[in-house]
C-alpha cells in the first residue's frame, strides 16, 4: 500500500485546502462551523483521519498516528485563532455600536418649587412649631356658631359685617377666618393650650389685594398667667426670623370681639429700615395682622375659668406675608399658577 511519502503528501494536501478554506471564512459562525468540518470525528477532514489507521501498513502506522496529531494540533490552533479573530472583531464592533456619548449635554429634569403660599406657610410653622405649638387642622366648611357666635359675634352684631360672608345654607358657611379653630380646640383640650392652626378662609372679596380664597393662619395659647407681653414677645421672634434681624413689632389698638385688648400688629419696614417707602407708604411701619388677649366671655363659653386662665391669640394673613416678603403687588399671581412667577420665588 502507500509509502510514507504518499502519506506525508496526502497530509500536505490537507493542511494547503484547510489554508484555503480558512480565506474564506468571514465571520464567527461560519468560523465555528467550520471546527465541526475539520474535527468531527467521522467526517472532518482531520478527524476522520485516524480511522484510515486500518488500511495503514504497520510499519507506518506510528509515524502516521505522529503527523496525523500533528496536522489534527495544527488545524486545531487554525480554527481556535479563527474563532478568537472574529469574536474579538464581533464583540469590538458591538462595543462601537453601543459606545456612550459621554460628552453629549445630559437631559435637564426641572424640579419645581413650592408654591410660595406653601413656602410661607412652612416657614410659619417651623418658626412655631420650634417654640413648641401643635398643629390643628380646622374645617373649612363651618356653623355660624363656630365662625361668629362662639366668638363673641351674635346674629346681629356689626362685626359680621366687617366679613363677607359666604353661605351654603342658614346653618353652614364657608369659614371667614381660622379663629373658628380657636372654639374647637378649646372646646376639646384643657389648658395649657398651644395651637397653631393654618389653613384656606373664604370672604367676598375681590381686588387686588384682597381675594374670596386666601389662607390664614391662626395661633393660640392658652394657660396661666398669659399676658399681652407673651404675645409681644413672641411676635418679636417671630418678625425677625420671618422679615429677618432687627425687625421690630408695634402695637395699635384694634378691635375684634374675640380678643380684649385687641390689637393690629405692624412690623418695622424690612424694606427701608424705617426710613420710609413705598412698600410702607413712607411710614416707616407695614400692618401684618391682627391679635389680643382671649376675650374671657369667649374662654367662658368653651368652659375654660377665666379666673384661672388666661389667652392670647393672633391671626396671620399667608399671602399678605408672601406678598410682602416676595415683593408681590397683586394677589392674584398667587392664584394664576403662572410658572414664570412662581420660578422666581424659592426662598
Ligand atoms: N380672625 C381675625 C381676622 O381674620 C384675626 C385675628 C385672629 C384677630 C386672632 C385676633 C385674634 O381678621
Amino acid at each position: 500500500m502507500a509509502d510514507l511519502n504518499e502519506l506525508v503528501e496526502k497530509l500536505s494536501a490537507i493542511r494547503t485546502s484547510i489554508e484555503e478554506d480558512i480565506k474564506n471564512v468571514s465571520n464567527f459562525k461560519e468560523a465555528f462551523e467550520y471546527r465541526k468540518v475539520l474535527m468531527d470525528s467521522k467526517t472532518g477532514k482531520v478527524g476522520s483521519l485516524m480511522r484510515e489507521m486500518g488500511k495503514i501498513p504497520g510499519e507506518l502506522k506510528a509515524e502516521y498516528g505522529k503527523r496525523v496529531n500533528e496536522l489534527k494540533n495544527w488545524a486545531q490552533g487554525a480554527v481556535d485563532d479563527l474563532e478568537k479573530k472574529f469574536k474579538e472583531a464581533e464583540l469590538n464592533l458591538r462595543y462601537e455600536k453601543e459606545a456612550v456619548d459621554v460628552t453629549l449635554p445630559s437631559k435637564k429634569h426641572k424640579i419645581g418649587n413650592l408654591h410660595p403660599n406653601t413656602q410661607v406657610r412652612n416657614q410659619l410653622v417651623d418658626i412655631f412649631g420650634s417654640m413648641g405649638f401643635d398643629i390643628f387642622e380646622g374645617n373649612e366648611i363651618e356653623t355660624d356658631y363656630y365662625n361668629f357666635t362662639a366668638l363673641n359675634i351674635p346674629a346681629d352684631h356689626p362685626a359680621r359685617d366687617m366679613q363677607d360672608t359666604f353661605y351654603l345654607s342658614p346653618d353652614f358657611l364657608l369659614r371667614t377666618q381660622t379663629s373658628s379653630g380657636q372654639i374647637h380646640v378649646m372646646e376639646a383640650q384643657k389648658p395649657p393650650i398651644k395651637i397653631i392652626s393654618p389653613g384656606k378662609v373664604f370672604r367676598s372679596d375681590d381686588d387686588a389685594t384682597h381675594s374670596p380664597m386666601f389662607s390664614q393662619m391662626e395661633g393660640l395659647v392658652v394657660d396661666k398667667g398669659i399676658t399681652l407681653c407673651d404675645l409681644k414677645g413672641m411676635l418679636d421672634v417671630f418678625v425677625e426670623k420671618i422679615f429677618g434681624d432687627g425687625t421690630k413689632t408695634r402695637l395699635r389698638p384694634s378691635y375684634f370681639p374675640f380678643t380684649e385688648p385687641s390689637v393690629e400688629v405692624d412690623v418695622s419696614c424690612f424694606a427701608c429700615h424705617g426710613k420710609g417707602c413705598k412698600l410702607c407708604k413712607g411710614t416707616g411701619w407695614i400692618e401684618v395682622l391682627g391679635a389680643g388677649v382671649v376675650n374671657k366671655k369667649v374662654l367662658e363659653d368653651c368652659g375654660i375659668d377665666s379666673d384661672v386662665y388666661s389667652g392670647i391669640a393672633f391671626g396671620i394673613g399667608i399671602e399678605r406675608i408672601a406678598m410682602l416678603k416676595y415683593g408681590i403687588n397683586n394677589i392674584k399671581l398667587l392664584f394664576e399658577s403662572d410658572v414664570r412667577v412662581l420660578d422666581q420665588i424659592d426662598d
